[in-house]
């Protein structure tokens, strides 16, 4: 017969956390988010540690390059989708790696053989006004000089005047050179009251921009997360079919982690790819998932796992649990993997951090997962609004909204994620295609939500996640007293009444 568990299957909604005393040196300012994302032995430190608990999901709608970089300056991690070319796939890890803060590749760039009305357009396109010269019209072609809105005036100027006839040319530019600092490049900047200042190498090759408004990049992002070599961080997610070309190629643009990314991650499929990607690679950081219990949590620690990923149909854009009838939900499925985790650190002196995948609905829901014993979550929904997503934002009645489909949509066709084994091919889908309310920058979203997990661990009385993993307390609430969880009985003023 059948096991059937008489516990039932939980999510976050369903829980709240207990105050504990919170101390004078226990304010938010205080707390420290830093967390580890591949395992360690007691008494030493993490290869790879976070500077927030937060990694973006391995999903074409959420993380790409651009989206990757900004997350890295705030101190989480994105993994670059794998559901693409590995070379386009390497080429997004390669850019986040070759990014220099303040150091921007320059995106709108003509030849002299252009008019005022690409100009216009290019203009119009990015949204970028200082427009770059060069000899092929390309980001990295010999420097000849350079357009901004100063260069033509629209009112006298014909729209098919050459960019030769009014570009400041190369001789009337103040460059800087390769090598130089950014520190170095703002003196020069101010100095000469300029807007940007190229950086060319020896050849006149245009390499970078940097902007008078970057120079205090470095100083707002003090978590950013960078490798020693002071780059930033990336991850890329694997499928368990094509990892003999895929890794080689991601380990060339110097990913620093990788995830096999599966909705059911308790197979010999990824026991086989960890060990052998281990076997050829052994300094190679490598996360498996995903599982919801103690039996999928160790099957993959055994396979040689760095994190082991928890979540089986939360997604917001999840139909799994519709189609297959498997998963269970987020807050059970943490709740027991990380029991299985605590008891496998005290037999073994080995910590294996946790993430919690999908299910994020409330900022407050990535505490409680940190308090259930996450070391940190992954969220697609959340980061899918901001401006740094992939996708398209669209005008929806009054408002905006962002694109944000599953990897096993129609869409998407993830087939690697889902499909077992056998052929390769979707064969139903798991996943919906939808649209999410777009929310702006995501530095600014970020940081209320980082605002929020500060304040609660205040309230909590843990100064780090380890203390509120170990101190905190927590209670299942009744559906009657989750009603009052939000506003109610009175009139809200901005609803229609
Ligand atoms: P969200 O943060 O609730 O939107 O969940 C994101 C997570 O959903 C991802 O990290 C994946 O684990 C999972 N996911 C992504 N695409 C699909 C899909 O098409 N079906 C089911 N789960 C998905």
């Amino acid at each position: 017969m059948a096991t059937i568990y008489s516990d039932i299957s939980r999510t976050f909604s369903e829980y709240l956390l207990l105050p504990n005393l919170t101390t004078k040196d226990c304010m938010p300012e205080n707390v420290d988010l830093a967390t580890p994302i591949t395992k360690f032995a007691k008494g030493e430190k993490p290869s790879i540690q976070l500077n927030i608990p937060i990694v973006s999901a391995i999903m074409q709608a959420v993380s790409n390059d651009t989206l990757a970089i900004a997350l890295a300056k705030c101190g989480g991690l994105s993994f670059i989708y794998g559901s693409q070319s590995i070379e386009d796939q390497a080429e997004m890890v390669r850019r986040v790696k070759k990014h220099k803060s303040g150091f921007v590749v320059s995106d709108s760039n003509v030849s002299v053989h252009h008019t005022l009305r690409d100009v216009l357009a290019i203009k119009e396109k990015t949204g970028h006004s200082t427009i770059a010269v060069t000899d092929d019209g390309t980001a990295t072609g010999k420097l000849l000089g350079i357009v901004t809105g100063r260069d033509y005036r629209l009112t006298r100027d014909p729209l098919d005047k050459k960019v030769a006839d009014f570009m400041t040319p190369f001789k009337d530019l103040i460059v800087g050179y390769v090598g130089i600092t950014l520190s170095e490049a703002n003196d020069i900047i101010w100095e000469h009251k300029l807007n940007s200042l190229p950086i060319i190498d020896k050849d006149q090759r245009l390499q970078y921009l940097v902007f008078r408004k970057d120079y205090d990049d470095h100083k707002q992002n003090p978590a950013q997360l960078m490798d020693s070599k002071k780059r930033l961080v990336v991850g890329a997610g694997i499928n368990t079919r094509d990892y003999n070309e895929r890794v080689p190629a991601l380990l060339d643009a110097e990913v620093d982690i990788l995830c096999v990314d599966s909705s059911d991650g308790f197979t010999e499929f990824q026991r086989e790819t960890i060990q052998t990607i281990k076997k050829k690679y052994p300094d190679v950081k490598i996360g498996g998932g995903n599982v919801v219990d103690r039996e999928g949590f160790m099957y993959l620690v055994e396979s040689g796992a760095d994190f082991v990923k928890v979540g089986i149909g939360g997604g917001s854009i999840c139909i799994t649990r519709e189609q297959k009838g498997i998963g269970r939900g987020q807050a059970s499925a943490v709740i027991e993997v990380a029991k299985a985790r605590d008891e496998y650190y005290e037999k073994t002196g080995i910590y294996i951090p946790l993430c919690s995948d999908g299910g994020i609905v409330h900022d407050y829901h990535v505490t409680l997962a940190l308090a259930m014993g996450a070391d940190f979550v992954m969220m697609g929904r959340y980061f899918a609004r901001f401006d740094e997503s992939p996708t398209k934002k669209v005008k929806r009645g009054n408002s905006y909204v962002k694109e944000y489909w599953g990897e096993g949509s129609n869409r998407a066709r993830n087939w690697q994620r889902y499909d077992l084994g056998g052929n390769a091919n979707m064969k139903f889908e798991e996943g919906v295609d939808s649209y999410v309310p777009y929310a702006g920058k995501l530095k600014d979203n970020l940081d209320v939500t980082l605002n929020k997990i500060r304040a609660t661990m205040s309230s909590c009385g843990a100064k780090s996640i380890r203390q509120l993993q170990e101190t905190a307390r927590i209670v299942l609430v009744s559906s009657t007293s989750l009603i009052e969880g939000g506003a109610h009985d009175v009139i809200l003023k901005d609803s229609e009444y």
